[in-house]
């Protein structure tokens, strides 16, 4: 599965593997040929005032989006793919979904909107007055065109019921299903990247490297190109790397540019430690683990609007 002999350079060029680029996406993009890469997934700054960003009015953001975004579309291959991977902008508290400010940049290069895929994960801020963002989105878009790459076979998941077979008709006593496993459908559910999970690094908003694997593994062949314009911590080249793909990407913070350097040695020397892609999520019920006695069933009389509200439920 890994590759031994590869170098990481600092330039594009068509005969190299492994691009890490020190420095702004924009500067990057501009020394990569026309339609030369297949697959540019990434997540951008949502400009809320990460560490690595400063937060700009959201025209002035989107305007900046808008020229990388343009930039991105002139070195996709005719049958590549973007994946822009977005949350919200927040305001004063009011919020503005990116994807949907968004979408009128990629149409408007003429781009089609193939799915619209929620991430769903389970940790993050918890909001007292409104509900707690629980998804974020990947948006996939390709050109207007129907031999755009897209393989659903390594990435089929398994399905709820493998052993259904047709009980009646022609195909009476047959399996159902495809034995190869189901479509895994446009809503993922995969851990984010928080603090007890095996890939955390020191950077707050790092993917999940089975989410990028999934978009690599249905929408690249091996020896293709994947570019990350907002690299972070490496995960695209890392995603792209173990599966026999060629990775690139740029980063203007040199700590995280040395955590992605790590990271695609490791994966290189097959030491990362990664989620595997199709791993279910934890089920503390299923794990027997001791913490989910709540205090309200041990104590009732102490917790009693609690154990009225829990205790009717279903
Ligand atoms: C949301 S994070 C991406 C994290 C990444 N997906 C990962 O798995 O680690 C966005 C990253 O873009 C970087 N960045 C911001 N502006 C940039 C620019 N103009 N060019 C390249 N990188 C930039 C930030 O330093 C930050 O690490």
């Amino acid at each position: 599965m890994f590759i031994n002999d590869i170098n990481i350079s600092n330039s594009y060029g068509d005969d190299e593997k492994i691009v890490l680029y020190h420095g702004s996406c924009m500067d990057f993009l501009s020394r990569i040929p026309d339609k030369s890469i297949q697959l540019i997934v990434t997540s951008p700054p949502y400009n809320i005032g990460k560490e690595y960003e400063k937060k700009m009015k959201l025209e002035k953001y989107l305007e900046q989006q808008k020229y990388i975004i343009s930039q991105c579309d002139r070195v996709l291959k005719d049958n590549g793919s973007i994946c822009w991977q977005v949350g919200n902008y927040v305001d004063n508290g009011s919020i503005v979904p990116l994807d949907v400010v968004l979408y009128p940049v990629f149409t408007g290069l003429d781009l089609v909107l193939r799915n619209r895929i929620i991430w769903h994960f389970e940790h993050g801020l918890h909001c007292s007055k409104r509900f707690s963002g629980r998804y974020e989105s990947v948006m996939w878009f390709t050109r207007k065109t129907k031999h755009y790459l897209f393989n659903l076979d390594p990435v089929r998941v398994p399905q709820k019921y493998p052993g259904k077979k047709y009980f009646k008709g022609p195909k009476a006593g047959q399996y159902s299903c495809n034995p190869l496993g189901k479509n895994p459908g446009d809503v993922w559910d995969i851990p984010n990247v928080k603090s007890n999970h095996v890939e955390k690094t020191d950077h707050p908003c790092q993917f999940p490297v089975g989410l990028i694997e999934r978009l690599v593994l249905s929408m690249t062949n091996e020896d293709d190109w994947v570019l990350d314009p907002f690299l972070g911590t490496g995960t695209s080249i890392v995603a792209a790397i173990r599966h026999k793909r060629r990775g690139a990407g740029a980063e203007t913070e040199i700590k995280y540019v040395n955590i992605a350097k790590t990271r695609i040695q490791e994966a290189i020397a097959g030491t990362l430690q990664v989620r595997p892609m199709n791993k279910p999520k934890y089920d503390p019920n299923a794990a027997g683990n001791k913490l989910i006695t709540a205090p309200w069933e041990k104590h009732k009389e102490d917790y009693p609007a609690q154990a009225d509200l829990f205790d009717k439920r279903e």
